[in-house]
């Protein structure tokens, strides 16, 4: 057998998926050496290593979502508060400023002959939508957006910026709590008593940290996935229900986190105690021996999955806040640009080895 192959392999970042196959077909599992992880790429074996109780996020991380050590209470603590946060009530307010701020982008839009759906659309989208969702002023939406920008990390971690511009909206919430996200934080006694003004910061980070890169991401490969597919987008105009299952088959052809790492707490076969895993979303999304025909984008698709979001205990509790952004934005797009359409010229690849998505989208907005 031929040595393997490693993500760190020239034009491998360009278009991982000649790799991906290789590795499902001949190396399931593999150690990259100049990578440094060993690689597991077939859909039943991701979803399995990522359920696996064995393998763990490496730590530390800044995340609070990685303070499995105890000093930042429990894993479950924190999935619990996460939910709170992500309850009924803040998902409301949510959808509302989704609504608000896709039209408002969308319309910005209407008169030009031409403009990029990234820059324009899908990198403010998600964070004015956090921003609308916390309660936060509208105004500030662009320094929050810088701060959604910092970093790749798709959990957050301590932004001291960000603390220092929450600290008096927090001093203001717990004095006169409203019907957002940050008063919903504010308030929460989990333990019988309010949260640190810390936990509630870093929760808030973790809100715009994963809404401002990751769900832009997945939203700007969705809308280029289905660009791509005028037919595809025309049904879906006429039946909106259909929205959902067109954004999951999005993430499953082009999730926006390509790679989940972990670490072992012990052997598992030949990956020695202490190993760092690559878990490859974007090989499993791809799986033949899962989906028929893996590289096509079918909006229809029974099953498309939902590895995008992880599997097992550290599932995504963003998802539905995910989907809502896309609902909402894609609603919006279609309503206000009826002829939206792609710009002629080239189709702008995806970029990016962890996470991956078009750096820019050219449209006819009319
Ligand atoms: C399309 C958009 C999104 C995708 C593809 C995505 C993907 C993921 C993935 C793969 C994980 C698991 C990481 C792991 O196993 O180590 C994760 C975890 C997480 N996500 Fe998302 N996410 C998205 C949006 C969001 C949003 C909008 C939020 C915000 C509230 C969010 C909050 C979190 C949190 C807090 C975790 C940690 C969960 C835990 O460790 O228990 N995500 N996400």
């Amino acid at each position: 057998m031929t040595a393997p192959p490693s993500l760190l392999d020239p034009g491998t970042e360009r278009d991982p998926h000649p790799l991906y196959r290789t590795l499902r077909g001949n190396f399931p599992l593999v150690y990259d050496e100049p990578f440094g992880a060993w690689l597991i790429s077939r859909y039943a074996d991701v979803r399995a290593a990522l359920a696996d109780p064995r393998l763990v996020p490496p730590s530390p991380g800044p995340a609070p979502a990685r303070r499995e050590d105890g000093t930042h209470g429990t894993h479950g603590a924190y999935r619990a508060l996460v939910s709170l946060a992500l309850g009924d009530r803040v998902s409301a307010a949510l959808a509302a400023g989704v609504e608000r701020t896709a039209y408002v982008l969308a319309r910005r839009l209407a008169s030009r002959q031409e403009a990029d759906l990234v820059a324009e659309f899908c990198q403010w989208l998600p964070a004015a939508a956090a921003v609308a969702a916390l309660g936060l002023p509208y105004e500030d939406t662009a320094r929050v957006h810088a701060w959604c920008r910092t970093g790749l990390d798709h959990l957050g971690g301590r932004r001291p910026g960000l603390d220092a511009y929450l600290r008096p909206h927090i001093v203001r919430r717990r004095a006169h709590p409203g019907d957002d996200l940050l008063s919903a934080l504010c308030t929460a006694a989990p333990d019988g008593r309010p949260l640190p003004d810390e936990a509630v910061t870093d929760l808030a980070g973790t809100v715009l940290g994963a809404a401002g890169e990751t769900t832009a991401r997945a939203l700007a490969s969705f809308l280029a996935n289905l660009l791509d597919h005028p037919g595809q987008l025309d049904l879906i105009r006429a039946r909106p229900e259909l929205t959902g299952g067109a954004w999951a088959e999005s993430l499953r052809r082009d999730p926006p986190l390509q790679i989940v790492p972990r670490r072992a707490l012990e052997p598992i076969g030949p990956i020695p105690e202490g190993a760092t895993v690559a878990c490859l979303l974007g090989a499993a999304g791809r799986d033949p021996g899962r989906f028929a025909d893996p590289d096509r984008y079918d909006a229809f698709r029974a099953d498309p999955g939902e590895l995008a979001y992880g599997s097992g205990r550290h599932l995504c509790p963003g998802a539905p806040l995910a989907r809502l952004t896309a609902e909402g934005g894609l609603r919006a797009l279609l309503t206000v640009l009826p002829d939206l359409r792609r710009a002629p010229g080239p189709r702008p690849r995806a970029e990016g080895l962890v996470s991956r998505s078009p750096r820019t989208l050219p449209v006819c907005p009319r």
